[in-house]
């Protein structure tokens, strides 16, 4: 592998040895798998149902103090043993709690790809069909509604997206891919301004734009925490695992604390500007209607096309704007695809081939339990939820938090917190090193403890958050 293509790797295929060539190269692969369908569809869409303001201001605090410290210590770790998570959670010994600490961080992105993939899939449909010049039709009510609801069409689209994702990965072609995205992805910044400001001067979106920045306090509810927290692990490609194999491939002279905050920083600014683009025009168009707020993950397929269709236009815009989204999806489904396969490989000595089909059979199922959730089995509810509700819920409400404790009991009770400051001081200042060892120590435990029994009493219906 030359030079060239280890900077343009977002993550080296399994067993070959990579290091990052620069620090450009990490933070571009690090945004590259961090900015995806989480920031342009599943923040906004939080935000909207759990109280704007006050979500975004519980979502920051999160971020500074919480996300900070766990995203240095997963960094760190696994720039110290040079592992991906079971690996470095093993090369401290083989006790059974490290092992299991190892492999629930391995196991939460084969549960994410499937459903990821169904959201890609809504997103190829959208871009074909703006590319037919239907964009009427989908801006037109109920839209949304009926392609979900027919099982076959959202299956179709769905495997398209999987299987390209998998001739990526067997094609070998994921670093052109990644190059084509690096082109894409400030295109697609730049679109996503155009259409915030658009959004955001139409008549009555004023009132959107103070419900998503201004926090009313009325409006928290410990499901502000918990929704917070689990887009927090979302978005940042957190507590999975996926940092330990990126920071294995870090260099000792790389600077982690800054690294780490340029990522935070671009990785919210495009999660509020696609809030900018979505909440306010839900504003413009329905008045600020509390069903339309909490429409869930159909809301930026049921708000932009109304958006776009009143921009003129609306067929190259609307063309533009989701192929983009497409690429930005297709290169965090691949990593998580890439990511999985070697696991597999890795951990149960598999080849790459029946490794990556094993991956590609899991995706199908689940992917297609969740696209029948909301089509033929729509009578289905799993624990209250729907099924790609619930697989969401579940890794990220449930299993994220278990795993972010196995990582603070690592640090805790093994290695212990100096060692990880050393690490990171080997090529940083580590300004913010007491709040690191404040969060680790007592904040970070207690809080996902909390955050943990919440999302079991409220699967159970015990509380109502
Ligand atoms: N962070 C990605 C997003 O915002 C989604 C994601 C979660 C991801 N875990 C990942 C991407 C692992 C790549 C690898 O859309």
């Amino acid at each position: 592998m030359d030079d060239k293509r280890k900077e343009t790797a977002i993550v080296p295929e399994a067993g070959q040895k990579v290091t990052f060539s620069g620090n450009l190269g990490y933070i571009l692969a690090v945004a590259g798998s961090a900015v995806g369908l989480g920031n342009i569809w599943r923040f906004p869409y939080l935000a909207a149902k759990y109280g704007g303001g006050i979500f975004l201001l519980v979502y920051l605090i999160l971020m500074l103090t919480f996300g900070y410290a766990l995203m240095v210590s997963e960094t760190a770790l696994g720039r110290m043993t040079g592992k991906s998570p079971v690996g470095a959670f093993q090369s401290f010994g083989n006790q059974k709690w490290l092992t299991f600490g190892g492999w629930i961080n391995a196991i939460i992105p084969m549960l994410i790809l499937p459903y990821y993939c169904v959201i890609g899939g809504w997103v190829v449909k959208y871009a074909f069909e703006y590319l037919r010049g239907h964009a009427d039709a989908i801006a037109a009510d109920g839209y949304f509604g009926a392609f979900i609801s027919d099982s076959l069409g959202s299956e179709i689209c769905f495997a398209v997206f999987l299987i390209a994702a998998f001739f990526v990965i067997v094609a070998g072609v994921k670093n052109g891919i990644e190059a084509v995205s690096k082109v894409i992805m400030p295109l697609l910044v730049i679109l996503s301004v155009i259409t915030a400001v658009y959004s955001v001067t139409r008549p009555g979106a004023l009132a959107g734009v103070k419900y998503l920045l201004v926090p009313n306090f009325s409006q928290f509810s410990l499901m502000t925490v918990v929704a917070a927290m689990g887009q927090l692990f979302y978005s940042l490609s957190l507590a999975m695992g996926i940092l330990y194999t990126y920071g294995s491939y870090l260099k000792k002279d790389s600077d982690i604390e800054k690294n780490t905050t340029q990522v935070e920083i671009f990785d919210t600014a495009i999660a509020l500007l696609a809030g900018l683009m979505i909440i306010p025009a839900v504003f413009a168009f329905s008045g600020g209607d509390m069903s339309t707020l909490k429409a869930g993950p159909s809301l930026m397929f049921i708000t932009l096309p109304k958006v776009f269709d009143s921009m003129g236009f609306a067929n190259v815009i609307g063309s533009v704007f989701f192929v983009m989204v497409l690429f930005a999806a297709l290169t965090s489904a691949i990593s998580l695809f890439e990511t999985s396969v070697s696991t597999v490989t890795q951990e149960l000595g598999m080849k790459r081939l029946p490794a990556s089909l094993l991956i590609l059979g899991t995706s199908l199922l689940l992917g297609t339990a969740s696209v029948l959730g909301y089509g033929a089995w729509d009578f289905v509810r799993i624990f209250g939820m729907q099924v790609l509700d619930f697989f969401d819920f579940l890794t990220n409400s449930m299993m994220m938090p278990i795993s972010a404790l196995f990582t603070c009991l690592l640090i805790l009770r093994v290695t212990g917190r100096e060692t990880i400051a050393e690490e990171v001081r080997l090529s940083s200042q580590f300004k913010r090193e007491k709040l690191y060892y404040f969060v680790i120590k007592y904040l970070a435990p207690a809080f996902l403890i909390v955050i943990l029994l919440s999302s079991i009493a409220s699967v159970l219906g015990w509380i109502q958050i």
